[in-house]
């Protein structure tokens, strides 16, 4: 467990899938942690929720704990930074999630040479199955890469990218689940068309996009490796990935992630 006192700023969907991820996985205990919103009532919520301090008060959240974990909304970033920036010191950890503000742009606020860490997480991150990816600031050195492996391994897996990639990882792993929900949509709706009950087919495609995710990262195999093992020469799955390569799956998929990376930069 991680000694650390935290503070998130912002204690919105995504403050709270982190809190209660780090509460549920041990990594981080609640009386460690203190969350900050300006909406009275979510407070309430998070206390009730997850039983951790709460206050209205930013400056006051920020002074006392090691690290401080944004988690507004990114046009939010701006008007906190200039609040909090004078309490920041360089013992703190500043860690954002803010999609689309870059580290320099955190780091515009601040007059100490203060850690930042940006990270690009995944709403998977509700259930402790977040894809993240973590970039260093200017200031940030290997412990504080580590602190931010601690924290985003705990609620799911943690990857290191040069921050010029954050966009590509918006592209890929931030929109990524919409369009797996999508997939498993598809494949459910397909089992229908099939004969089989909505609630049977959907929980069989969930569950096969789950299991054959695991096949991936518990194998180490290369995708079209496991692809090839289950496709049998003249068999049922060669007919259906004959189906999907004529309506072009995999360049749909790379025009999708290049259109969402592209809108990522547009809006950064
Ligand atoms: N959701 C995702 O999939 C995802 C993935 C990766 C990264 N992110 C990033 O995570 C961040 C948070 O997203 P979210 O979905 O959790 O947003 P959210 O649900 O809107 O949470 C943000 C919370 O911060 C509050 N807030 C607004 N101004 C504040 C201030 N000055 N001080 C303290 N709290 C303030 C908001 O209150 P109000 O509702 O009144 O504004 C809200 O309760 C965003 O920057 C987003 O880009 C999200």
């Amino acid at each position: 467990m991680l000694t650390q006192k935290i503070a998130f700023i912002g204690a919105g969907a995504m403050g709270e899938a982190l809190m209660g991820g780090w509460i549920r996985a041990g990594v981080v205990a609640r009386e460690n942690i203190v969350a900050a919103d300006v909406v009275a009532d979510r407070l309430r919520y998070i206390a009730e929720q997850l039983q951790v301090r709460t206050t209205m008060d930013n400056v006051e959240a920020v002074s006392g704990v090691d690290v401080v974990l944004l988690a507004v909304k990114p046009h939010v970033v701006a008007p906190v930074m200039a609040q909090i920036a004078p309490t920041l010191t360089p013992q703190h950890t500043l860690l954002s999630i803010a999609a689309g503000i870059t580290t320099q742009a955190i780091e515009k606020h601040l007059t100490a040479p203060v850690p930042v860490v940006r990270i690009m997480p995944n709403t998977p991150a509700l259930v402790g199955a977040a894809a993240s990816a973590i970039c260093l600031g200017r200031h940030a050195r290997e412990e504080h890469r580590y602190l931010a492996h601690a924290l985003f391994g705990a609620v799911g897996v943690a990857v290191d990218v040069e921050e010029k990639l954050l966009d590509a990882v918006t592209g890929l792993s931030g929109s990524g689940p919409a369009y797996v929900y999508l997939f498993i949509e598809a494949l459910s709706d397909a089992g229908v068309q099939q004969g089989l009950s909505r609630d049977v087919a959907t929980k069989l495609a969930a569950q096969t996009v789950l299991g054959a995710a695991q096949m991936v990262l518990t194998t180490g195999k290369h995708p079209g490796e496991l692809k090839d093992m289950v496709t049998s020469p003249g068999g049922t799955t060669i007919a259906g990935i004959a189906a999907l390569e004529r309506g072009a799956l995999r360049g749909t998929v790379m025009s999708a992630v290049a259109a969402a990376t592209q809108r990522a930069k547009e809006l950064g």
